[in-house]
Order: structure tokens, then sequence, then C-alpha cells
């Protein structure tokens, strides 16, 4: 099988190694993809946000499938142009992505599908905005409608900064804070059927204990020993099988990758927020450990094949730092000199934010690097990717120092 892999960050790395490793997958091309992936994938230099260039690429390969990294193709509507060709990729249609470009329609299809989520407001006017602030109170939740990139949501005991936030949007949703621990779990689904995976917990501040701003996730790691048994279950059963059967009754199937960001409440799971993609870095921590062949799991997704598979896991843990450029997420620095990355055994370094010019691997974004370590649990997952990460030199770079700390912690307590 032929597969076209868009995308260039960290994510798409991971996901091309887990590809490859499948020997049904027997050419593997990517676009734009990286310099990490252009170790194993032919990569192709082409503009992601044209529709025209991937159908055209995925045409000129004669792809078996094109797998869809990040969102904002799929918003575009990419995968419909694909299919009208019949040629099968794993991600959602324009209609069904909007689970994940409007936060709006995303509460809508909860309501109907009676998953449970934070009571909210969508406002657009300033009476609105104070109305609905004053209804929750702090803490306030503030969220752009729209994509925005990871910048979007604003959470604060601060009610001017609130309004600020939500004054600068178009339109708003304001909501009611969830307290709890937050989990990313994901559901592979070919429209009809879902298949949950396993957990995995995201670390979006910048700096240690959670502090600093909200970044696009400084690092991950998988399983949740501390989490409820059931958690994959419940999961499965309030929130990814009414989501898929209510976008089905829509008449927009969900087909690819859905991630539910939960919160673990007092109350039980309620839903923070839908990706309609793998999250980032949260896959370079559940492929590794990955044991069903992803390229035909992808492919059964993409043409309505998953009824009959289950999904295997590896019984060991892993754990991503995120390498990130000085700056990051407010005013990344680009350009920065990487040192020669090291080989350890069991130690994955995957590329997000990177080019090659003469001189070398140079940092290109706020994101640089990702480094997974997997062992046999989380104290020797993260021994390895620190060990490893503690070995890569950018001038002004930074990683948080603990990714995984209270979770193994708790592991060895169990
Ligand atoms: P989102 O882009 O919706 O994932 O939001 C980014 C981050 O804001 C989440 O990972 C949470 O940490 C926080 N957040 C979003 N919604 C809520 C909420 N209703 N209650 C508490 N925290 C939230
Ligand atoms: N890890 C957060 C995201 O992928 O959106």
């Amino acid at each position: 099988m032929k597969i076209l892999l868009v995308g260039s960050g960290g994510r798409e790395h991971a996901l091309g190694l887990g590809l490859l490793a499948d020997p049904a997958c027997t050419s593997l091309h990517a676009a734009p993809g990286n310099p990490g992936i252009a170790t194993f994938a032919q990569c192709h230099a082409i503009d992601i946000t044209s529709n025209a260039q991937i159908v055209a690429l995925a045409q000129e390969l004669a792809a078996d499938l094109v797998v869809i990294g990040p969102e904002l193709p799929l918003v575009n509507g990419v995968a419909d142009d694909l299919r009208r060709l019949k040629i099968p990729v794993f991600g959602p249609s324009k209609a069904a992505a909007q689970l994940e470009g409007s936060k709006t329609f995303a509460k809508e299809v909860m309501s109907d599908a009676g998953v449970p989520t934070a009571h909210s407001f969508t406002c657009t006017t300033q009476i609105q905005i104070e109305k609905a602030l004053d209804c929750f109170g702090p803490p306030y939740v503030v969220k752009d409608d729209g994509l925005a990139g990871g910048k979007g949501v604003v959470v604060t005991q601060d009610r001017q900064e609130a309004l600020a936030h939500a004054l600068a949007c178009k339109r708003v949703v304001i909501e009611e804070y969830l307290n709890g621990p937050e989990v990313s779990l994901f559901g592979i689904s070919d429209g009809t059927s879902i298949l949950a995976m396993q957990p995995a917990q995201d670390f979006k501040r910048a700096h240690d204990n959670d502090e600093g701003s909200n970044t696009g996730g400084m690092g991950a790691y998988s399983p949740l020993s501390w989490a409820p048994s059931d958690i994959v279950d419940d999961t499965y059963t309030q929130v990814l099988a009414p989501m898929i059967a209510e976008m089905n009754a829509r008449g927009t199937p969900f087909v690819g990758l859905l991630y539910a960001g939960l919160a673990l409440t007092d109350h039980g799971i309620r839903v923070i927020e839908f990706n309609v993609r793998f999250g980032d870095p949260e896959t370079q921590v559940l492929i590794p450990l990955l044991k069903t062949p992803l390229a035909t799991l992808l492919y059964k997704g993409a043409t309505a094949g998953l009824s009959d598979t289950v999904l295997e896991w590896r019984d060991e843990a892993a754990v991503t730092v995120v390498l990130a450029a000085q700056g990051y997420p407010t005013a990344p620095q680009c350009g920065g000199h990487i040192s020669e990355l090291p080989t350890i055994e069991n130690v994955q370094i995957f590329h997000a934010g990177t080019c090659l010019n003469g001189q070398g691997l140079i940092a290109t974004g706020g994101r640089v690097l990702s480094v997974t370590g997997v062992g046999s649990d989380l104290t020797e997952a993260r021994d390895r990717a620190y060990r490893a990460i503690s070995q890569i030199s950018l001038p002004g770079s930074f990683y948080r120092s603990d990714i995984a700390f209270n979770a193994s912690v708790a592991e060895k307590g169990n």
C-alpha cells in the first residue's frame, strides 16, 4: 500500500514511523514532511493549505491511502475532495471537522448526543458576554469559537482579562470551569464503529508546576496508572459512541481520529474539547506503544472496515518531552542551531519544527523536537527521555522537567 502522510510536525514523524513499521505499507510519502521524516519517507514540498496541491500529489502518486495530520486541511475540506476521487482518506469531511473548527457546533452536537460537557453560552455582544461571565463567576473560561492555533482559550480569575479576551473574539463561548485532572482519549472511527485508544496526558502549560502560558503541549505520557480503570469504557459509552452515532444521524459521518479532551471531575467525565486529528504530543507516546499495525488500522478506518478490529498495546510506558525554542509560545525564536542528536536505545527523537541548512539542523518552530522514552514503567521511560533531551543543545531552548513526574511517583506507590 502506498501512503501519503500530510503534515510536518512531531505527530506526523511518529505516525510515519508507525505506518512504516506495518509491512502493509510498501511506500511512504510525506507532504511536506520534515528532516526527521525525510530519513525514511519521500518528502514533497507542497503547500498543504491548498487542497488542490494535496489532491494533485495524491493522484500523481496513485496513493492507496492519505492520512491527514493537522486540522487545517481537514477544516478546509481536503478529505471531501479526495473522497470525491475515490481516494481512501483517514480524516473527517469538512462538515465533520467542524467539531474542532467551531466550539459552538461541538457543543450543539454534544447536547444532541447527550454527551457530558461544561455548561456554556455562545456570545456575540458585550451584554451577553458580561451576563455569561457573571453567571459562572471565576475562574472564567473564555474560548474563541473558531480555530485559534491553541491560543483561543483563556482561563483566568481576572474578570477584566476574561472580558478583554471575549471582546477580542468575533464569537465567543463562555463556559463553566471544570475542576479535575485532564486526560486525552482518542477514538479511531470508520464512520460507524469507533475504537478507543488508551488514554494519555498532555502538559499544556509552558513551565514546571503548570505555570506559564498555554501551549500546544510541552510533553505527554501514557498509560495513566492513576486513572480509574473504567475510563476507556466510560469514555467509549458516554462520549465516543454517542458522538459517532449523532454525526451519522446528521448525515455527516465522522471518519478519522476523534480526540476527546476530558476533565475527570467529581461528577464524572466532562468533555473539554474535541479535536478531529491526532494530538500533538500525545501521538508521540501512543504510537510507540500501539501493537496493532497502524497502516492497516488507518486504511480500515478510511474504508468502513473497523468493526472487527481490536486495539492491542505493549505492556510498557512512554514519556515524551518537548524541546521548545526560546520565547515559545508568545514569540518563538527561529534559526538556532541544534547540536547533533544522540542515539539512545528505546528513545525516539521526533522532529517538530526543524529544517536542514548547510550547517546542519536548524530550529524553525516553537516546538522543535519531541523526545520519547519507552520503558517498562514511567520511571524508566522518563529517565530515558530526560537523558536524551539533556544531551541536545539549542541556544535559549527550554523544556519542562516535570513531565510524568507525579504519575511516576504514583505508579511506584501502586
Ligand atoms: P482547549 O483549547 O479547549 O483544550 O482549552 C485549552 C485548555 O484550557 C484546556 O486544556 C484546559 O486546561 C483549559 N480549559 C478549557 N476549558 C476548560 C474548562 N471548562 N474548565 C477548566 N479548564 C478548561
Ligand atoms: N495536545 C493538544 C493538541 O494536540 O491539541
